[in-house]
């Protein structure tokens, strides 16, 4: 029997976000520092078959609809294509979705959409090889934009791009980021950063906000919003504006100065198996003891429903009371 996904806030979850490692193969420095982090062990995580049974038991009984995979870096989770495949095989089926670096993705965006991989996100912070060693400590920037072609030639469609911008570092990028994008044929979105680096550097004076975003692209370009895609939003992060002239749009993630919590429909599943209600959460539920103890489909459904019901009505940043949670941004998924 169908149950769903309810908070105490009228929200109901229908998209998993699912993170298959703490691992990444970038140190970007708004995220972790150079050394890396304390990584999970191995037997911490989750395995394909746990993953595939939870999926399963969303789909099934719980409503999920869409499983967005991410990390750390998913890419670097052993025999992604062949989970794909296996989620890809539920019946009902989830839509898709992977959100990575793309590091690694121009030899594997064809599999991975053979495998039945519906959609990607890809990040992307700059246009400028020095700038990206800077920002990621790695010299692969060209690994990237070899990526994004591959997924495009793949025919994975949107391919999305996730931009951060940091003042003095790329936030001058921001239109010929946009040009780029169009000749790409990508949808280019701006992110907000948010306090969740594992360093707690991040202050709020020192972020780049949605509204400076949108006027610097105005300098060079004419951006409306779209009615239909206004109304069409949903529960989507992202706010398009489309490029006069075009026919393409382009995107800010105001998750700081314009929340979206109201209309949240996301649920997120750490590569430890722990459901997070919240990037801000500050309590997780373990289905991962479930999973090893032995339970059976409905009480791990039980759970899953009880710790939904428990989730707080938004993140919080603009409290005097805020606390940044104690996971880092790669340890919960993007
Ligand atoms: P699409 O369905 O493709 O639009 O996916 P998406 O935008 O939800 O996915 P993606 O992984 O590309 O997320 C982009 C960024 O949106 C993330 O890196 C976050 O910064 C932000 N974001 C996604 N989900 C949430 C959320 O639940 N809360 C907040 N505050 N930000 C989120
Ligand atoms: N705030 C907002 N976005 C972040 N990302 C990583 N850290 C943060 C943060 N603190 C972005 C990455 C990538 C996506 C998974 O999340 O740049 O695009
Ligand atoms: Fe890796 Fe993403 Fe963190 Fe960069 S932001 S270090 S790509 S997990």
């Amino acid at each position: 029997a169908q149950r769903r996904l309810a908070d105490a806030y009228g929200r109901v979850a229908a998209d998993l976000r699912l993170s298959l490692t703490d691992r990444c193969n970038l140190r970007c420095t708004y995220c972790m520092p150079a050394e890396g982090l304390d990584w999970m062990a191995r037997d911490e995580l989750l395995d394909d078959d746990e993953i595939v049974r939870l999926v399963r038991i969303g789909a099934e009984r719980l409503g999920i609809t869409t499983v967005r995979l991410t990390g750390g870096e998913p890419l670097l989770r052993k025999g992604l294509e062949g989970l794909v495949a296996r989620l890809a095989a539920l019946d009902p089926a989830p839509v898709l979705a992977l959100t990575t670096n793309g590091i690694g993705l121009a030899s594997r965006a064809q599999g991975l959409k053979d495998a039945g991989l519906d959609r990607i996100n890809v990040s992307l912070d700059t246009l400028d090889p020095e700038t990206f060693a800077t920002l990621t400590r790695r010299r692969r920037h060209a690994d990237v934009l070899a990526g994004v072609r591959a997924a495009r030639a793949a025919g994975l469609d949107p391919v999305k791009i996730n931009a951060v911008l940091m003042r003095g570092v790329n936030d001058h990028e921001a239109p010929s980021m946009l040009r780029w994008a169009l000749e790409e044929g990508v949808q280019l979105r701006f992110i907000e950063q948010m306090p969740l680096d594992a360093q707690h550097g991040w202050r709020r004076t020192e972020m780049v906000t949605a509204a400076e975003t949108l006027a610097r692209l105005r300098t060079e370009f004419s951006l409306v919003v779209d009615p239909a895609h206004a109304a069409a939003r949903g529960s989507a992060p992202a706010e398009l504006f489309r490029v006069v002239g075009t026919d393409q749009t382009v995107g800010v993630i105001a998750s700081v100065t314009q929340p979206f919590c109201g209309s949240c429909d996301r649920v997120r599943l750490t590569a430890d198996g722990q459901i997070r209600t919240c990037l801000f959460a500050r309590e997780e539920s373990d289905l991962r003891v479930l999973l090893r103890g032995g339970a059976d489909d409905a009480t791990i459904a039980d759970a899953w429903v009880t710790a939904v019901a428990g989730k707080q009505p938004g993140h919080g940043i603009d409290d005097p009371s805020f606390l940044q949670p104690d996971r880092p941004m790669s340890a919960i998924g993007g």
